[in-house]
């Protein structure tokens, strides 16, 4: 993997700030990637799961709302089976258009889903979704553009960045458009601080590979050892704070920057945050969007919802 300027800088910013943080997107070397499919599938981890349930119990109900020769524009890669049992119902749709800022990722899983739906026009764009970018232009002129948004990944955004985020939904979503999104919620915190802190430790094997692959691509040194994986929820802001913990005073260095970090001092590595339907309504409010439906599971774990341009 090639690595660039730019994100040394990031990663050593990140370390030099207080607290330290280093971004999620680290997480996602090949190990990584392989740790996470492995948590969706842990029993704690209710998130993927019920997600998957929601969307087959009302899937009709979510394929009337999307409307014939719609635009499914995903933000992700759609690698997911919650994307494949979407595609699996609707059978009239104008595109499907996987955005992703990792190419390989992007086109492999575009490639999955050509074979599997070969009927539908599949037009992957490399783009950091963060950010407004191009739509393609597909072969059937569509209805409208619904986003799909799944797994809750909203919740990995700080207040500001997810309203920013959602702003570019709504943009891209454009006139008539709409907004498929997975919203975790906010419950009992044991039900929640489980799903972040699994008895096998699954979890903690995913934090702390962050490190290690810091080590093997970006010239760092951690000792991995020496720190530990913490998950806690703060009920008053509603959001799990993910972090490595330092097992004692210590030393590492990224290519030619040594930082300090003490026994007990943390890095920061991923905010999950959990929302009540109240206020994720307001966040999507603010950003142009009226919430049209929710569903849930049974025990409202958590929410797929369906929001229009108001
Ligand atoms: N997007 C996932 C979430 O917030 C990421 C995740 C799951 C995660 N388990 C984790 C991140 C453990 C760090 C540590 O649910």
């Amino acid at each position: 993997m090639a690595v660039s300027d730019s994100e040394i800088s990031e990663i050593v910013t990140g370390l030099s700030a207080k607290p330290k943080q280093i971004s999620p997107k680290y997480f996602y070397d090949e190990r990584g990637s392989q740790l996470f499919d492995a948590i969706t599938e842990l029993p704690e981890y209710y998130l993927t799961n019920t997600e998957l349930g929601i969307m087959r119990d009302n899937i009709d109900e979510i394929v009337s709302m999307v409307g014939k020769q719609a635009s499914l524009i995903e933000f992700g890669s759609g690698s997911s089976l919650k994307t494949r049992v979407l595609l699996q119902h609707l059978s009239e749709l104008a595109a499907y258009v996987p955005v992703d800022i990792s190419d390989e990722h992007l086109h492999a899983s575009a490639e999955a889903i050509r074979s599997e739906f070969p009927h539908i026009d599949t037009l992957p764009v490399v783009a950091d979704f963060t950010k407004q970018f191009d739509l393609p232009t597909p072969m059937v002129m569509p209805v409208r553009n619904v986003v799909y948004f799944p797994g809750s990944t909203i919740g990995n955004f700080e207040h500001d960045l997810a309203m920013e985020l959602l702003r570019v939904m709504h943009h891209e979503a454009g006139k008539n458009g709409a907004l498929l999104i997975g919203v975790d919620l906010q419950k009992d915190p044991e039900i929640i601080e489980a799903a972040y802190n699994d008895s096998v430790g699954v979890t903690a094997e995913f934090n702390l590979n962050m490190l290690q692959h810091l080590n093997r691509d970006y010239g760092a040194n951690f000792d991995v050892s020496e720190f530990e994986h913490s998950a806690n929820y703060d009920s008053d802001i509603g959001r799990v704070v993910i972090e490595l913990i330092s097992r004692t005073d210590q030393t590492f260095e990224i290519g030619d920057n040594a930082f300090d970090i003490g026994d007990g001092e943390a890095i920061l590595t991923e905010y999950s945050h959990k929302y009540t339907l109240d206020g994720f309504a307001a966040m999507a409010k603010a950003a142009g969007f009226a919430v049209r439906k929710v569903w849930m599971d049974a025990d409202q774990l958590f929410s797929v919802q369906f929001l229009t341009r108001s």
